[in-house]
């Protein structure tokens, strides 16, 4: 089915089980420990053993050898793996045969082994008896150094709009400031973690992973087998945030230590090595410059980034929201990439907005103060219902104005004083912040295979994933919605790479392509069923269980019979994305608390008001808000991989050193949601919320600061010891 002019009216309008804020349908199996997650797989690889993976002690340079002799003779050890042994790794589409190093090193805790044992603690103890002999060598770790001298950077991108040089020069009002982001760690709750086991030369695989048919590819390209050998499943994912987009570490190791021992074999990251073994969101340098007239019109917008990544690897493209973000007839937005040897930077959740929004929304905020005008009627001024570079492709939807009144509203941002630590209570200065968010909506084909048993149970399947988001529910409503089944006559299955191909999970295009690929073949299915009834297709109506259709009704039961009746099809899509730009918006309210005598800093209130698309279920869709709302508190005010730039690597690699907010740190969140429907996405009219949530979060906190305190911090994240000793003075109560 293809998709390639604006959805009419169609069955999902109905909205009896779509958009309903319903549970989980598989929360009862995660709360009672019942839902089988990728290293708990006893139960289908019984007897497996275990892996332990050794990550390299340097960043850069060779392994003359490892002596194995002692981690051989240890108890319990079965086999040890390393690139002497694995046998000839291709790269993959994502240069996965990085994934195992030597001789050569490409970065810190890159795996250099896999110790084999029948118990984690031998593997684990045995691991520690290897004896590397390490040959190290000068790297880059510096992305500041990098930035500063041209000859370390390559691949210097610019899109540009008019004359921005120019216009910058001439406008009455000018803002030339350069803000920093830090690396930052997904910090998912499951680590990375494999069951592998081989019969013959078929590999079964179940592990833990956003994009089912990227990975079976990617595995068999590197194991050099065809993917056909290959059953995949990640039926459930213990979160994600882009760190399992790919193959990682975890999947090829246990791939290739089951091959060793003939045996299942387990493979979890441990915690500590997952920051430097695995990908992160790059550091930022980003410069961001605005002109505007007196009366706050936007004249020039220029956002220029400096990141670093490996080899092969791609900048932050922390600049893509200022091409659309704003009206402003110049524009100048740039990335710049800097090689450094520091592990692999990466999407995590919202990869470019989010880093960018930090620093453009502070931007804002600060060309507001300087032009005296209220920072939401800066943003009303210079909004744009057209994309700015093409001005004859207009946007879907566009209801930012829409998101920031309705939040200005309901926050109380009438009472807020624009001067800066004007409200003080007891020891706390408060203040309030917001920033504008916006992601793009991307939709990506997606199939689903549908079959309608005798019993009148409908079957889903796709090997879309859930990685915590809710598409196990939100697809169950998709094909109730369509087959006019109760909901718990459907069961989902998801996450196996035998299943029809989906969209998978990333980028917020899940929920909304993942459900059209349902649609699609729930659409086939009713055809299907209309046909073996006999009964015209025009003006058929599926609800209750039966199809009722030229004045008959049969039931489903009755049509389908005691064999069912099973179809497959795929959502595809047309131009529409090219013909328009499809984006999602926010606005994030945030109210802070400064102590006055030492900085601490407490988020008292949050709000979000969103607009994307239909929301398939407000519950769920809440559920991503708030826990983005969550990351951006993180991304504000604690979260940061901090380099050690002589031996380069991440020095706060575990749950103890890179802080996240804990429930303690978070207040009442409250998201609004607008009422829109958005025909041009697809059939759904949905689009994408999980990544929306965090984009302009951190903004609003650091803009709820300087409003407290009169302190701007333009580094991230802003910490106390960025503060003190610039609080206005205070006397002692
Ligand atoms: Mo997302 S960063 O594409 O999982």
């Amino acid at each position: 089915m293809k998709f390639d002019s604006p959805a009419t009216q169609n069955p999902i309008d109905q909205l009896k089980v779509v958009g309903q804020p319903l549970d989980r349908i598989d929360g009862p199996m995660k709360t009672s420990g019942m839902a089988p997650y990728a290293y708990e797989r006893h139960d289908v690889a019984p007897k497996a053993v275990y892996g332990y993976v050794v990550g390299s002690a340097i960043a850069k340079g060779r392994i003359n050898g490892i002596d194995q002799s002692l981690a051989k003779a240890a108890p319990g050890v079965l086999a040890i793996v390393t690139a002497d042994n694995a046998g000839k790794l291709g790269k993959g589409k994502y240069n996965t045969a990085r994934l195992l190093g030597g001789p050569s090193v490409d970065h810190y805790h890159q795996a250099i082994a896999l110790v084999v044992a029948e118990t984690f603690e031998q593997a684990r103890a045995a691991a520690q008896l290897l004896r590397v002999d390490y040959a190290r060598s000068e790297g880059r770790f510096d992305l500041a150094g990098a930035k500063a001298s041209p000859a370390e950077r390559t691949d210097d991108k610019n899109k540009t709009v008019g004359d921005f040089a120019s216009a910058f020069a001439a406008a009455p009002v000018q803002l030339d400031q350069t803000y920093t982001t830090p690396d930052q760690s997904h910090a998912m709750m499951e680590p990375h973690a494999t069951t592998a086991m081989w019969k013959g030369d078929r590999l079964t695989l179940w592990t833990s992973n956003q994009m089912v048919a990227w990975t079976t590819a990617d595995l068999a390209s590197t194991l050099g087998i065809p993917k056909e050998k290959i059953h995949l499943m990640s039926p459930f994912v213990g979160g994600g945030f882009g760190s399992k987009l790919f193959l990682r570490a975890d999947a090829l190791l246990a791939a290739l230590g089951a091959r060793a021992v003939k045996r299942p074999v387990k493979v979890t990251l441990q915690r500590p090595l997952i920051s430097n073994n695995t990908t992160h969101r790059p550091a930022t340098i980003q410069r961001v410059r605005l002109g505007a007239t007196r009366d706050g019109t936007f004249t020039a917008i220029g956002h220029e980034a400096w990141s670093g990544n490996l080899k092969g690897g791609e900048p932050e493209d922390a600049v893509q929201q200022t091409q659309l973000l704003y009206a402003g007839a110049n524009r100048l937005t740039g990335t710049r990439l800097a090689m450094l040897d520091l592990p692999e930077g990466n999407a995590m959740r919202a990869p470019g907005e989010a880093p960018g929004l930090m620093a453009l929304e502070i931007a804002i905020d600060e060309m507001a103060e300087r032009l005296q005008m209220d920072p939401i009627e800066l943003r009303v001024r210079n909004d744009t219902q057209v994309d700015p570079a093409k001005p004859e492709r207009s946007f879907s939807e566009r209801r930012l104005i829409e998101c920031l009144r309705t939040g200005a509203r309901e926050f109380g941002w009438s009472q807020r004083s624009a001067r800066p630590a004007q409200r003080r209570e007891g020891p706390w200065w408060i203040g309030v912040g917001m920033a504008a968010g916006i992601r793009n909506n991307l939709v990506q084909k997606s199939a689903a295979r549908v079959h309608l048993a005798g019993s009148g149970v409908l079957t889903v399947e796709t090997d879309m994933t859930d990685i915590g988001t809710g598409s196990y529910t939100i697809i169950a409503q998709t094909a109730a919605e369509m087959m006019g089944l109760p909901i718990d006559k459907v069961v989902v299955r998801l996450g196996d790479s035998t299943f029809p191909v989906s969209s998978g999970s990333g980028g917020q295009w899940g929920a909304n392509s993942s459900t059209a690929g349902v649609y699609a073949a729930c659409t086939t299915l009713r055809n299907a069923i209309l046909q073996r009834a006999g009964l015209p297709a025009e003006g058929a109506t599926f609800a209750d269980g039966a199809v009722q259709s030229g004045g008959r009704s049969v039931s489903l039961v009755q049509v389908v019979g005691e064999r069912g009746l099973g179809v497959e099809d795929v959502m595809e899509y047309g131009d529409l994305d090219k013909r328009y730009q499809q984006s999602t918006f926010s606005a994030h309210f945030v109210e802070v608390a400064v102590d006055a005598y030492t900085a601490e800093m407490r988020v008292r209130r949050m709000l979000a008001v969103c607009a994307a698309g239909r929301i398939l279920n407000p519950k769920s869709a809440r559920s991503q808000v708030i826990g983005a709302m969550t990351m951006g508190v993180g991304a504000a005010l604690m979260e940061e991989l901090s380099v050690d730039k002589r031996l380069g690597f991440f020095v706060n690699h575990d749950l103890a050193g890179y802080e996240v907010p804990v429930h303690s740190d978070i207040p009442h969140q409250q998201v609004i949601f607008l009422d829109e429907a958005d025909a041009i996405s697809s059939p759904m009219k949905a689009k994408g919320v999980g990544e929306l949530g965090l984009c302009g979060v951190g903004a609003a906190v650091a803009n709820a600061v300087y409003n407290a305190t009169g302190v701007r911090v333009r580094d991230y994240p802003v910490t106390l010891d960025k503060l003190i000793g610039r609080m206005p003075p205070t006397s002692a109560a």
